[in-house]
């Protein structure tokens, strides 16, 4: 009896051992389960961001420096996107009206993207816009949207 609850203990152990191996040489695949979009929608998001956006939010979603100082015109200037401003303040629906309507409804300065982006380009830009947050930052916007970090948004057909 006790052989066998060693047995059992040590079946355990390794099994927990070689878990915990396989979590340290791979965090990238624990990282991007908890993620709602593939590492293929970032990628393709990211060709549709180089050509579309990043001539305003700039390489990597740096954005501007003085993103939240207004100009003569009370305009903004493009924000950073990749987690150092507020864009993670925002639900999925709405960084999919700012990529579709832009900024003017609110005398901003983006333009919007409804004709020239299909639905699909438009939910791989933000997939990819959200793959340049950090974990912890992700980690509070899943927290603030909990089902739009499980369920993402819906591919549309083409
Ligand atoms: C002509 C410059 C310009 C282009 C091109 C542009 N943006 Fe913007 N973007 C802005 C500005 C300026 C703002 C701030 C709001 C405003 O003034 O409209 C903004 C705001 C945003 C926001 C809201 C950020 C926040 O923190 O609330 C998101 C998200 C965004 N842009 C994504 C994109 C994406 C994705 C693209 C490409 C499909 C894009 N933008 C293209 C200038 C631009």
């Amino acid at each position: 009896m006790e052989k066998q609850s060693g047995f059992v203990l040590r079946t355990v152990a390794s099994v927990l051992g070689i878990g915990f191996v396989v979590l340290w040489f791979f965090p990238v695949a624990s990282y991007a389960s908890e993620r709602w979009y593939s590492k293929q929608q970032a990628e393709a998001g990211e060709a549709i961001y180089r050509a579309n956006c990043m001539s305003c939010h700039l390489e990597a979603g740096a954005g501007a420096e003085n993103w939240w100082e207004r100009d003569t015109e009370g305009r903004l200037p493009p924000p950073p996107l990749n987690g150092t401003a507020h864009t993670w303040h925002h639900d999925l629906f709405t960084l999919v009206k700012i990529v579709l309507d832009g900024g003017s409804r609110f005398g901003g300065n983006m333009p919007g993207f409804s004709r020239q982006l299909s639905a699909r380009e438009i939910v791989d830009v933000i997939a990819y816009v959200q793959s340049l947050w950090p974990d912890e930052i992700h980690d509070i916007w899943a927290e603030s949207f909990p089902e739009d970090a499980s369920r993402g948004i819906p591919i549309p057909d083409d």
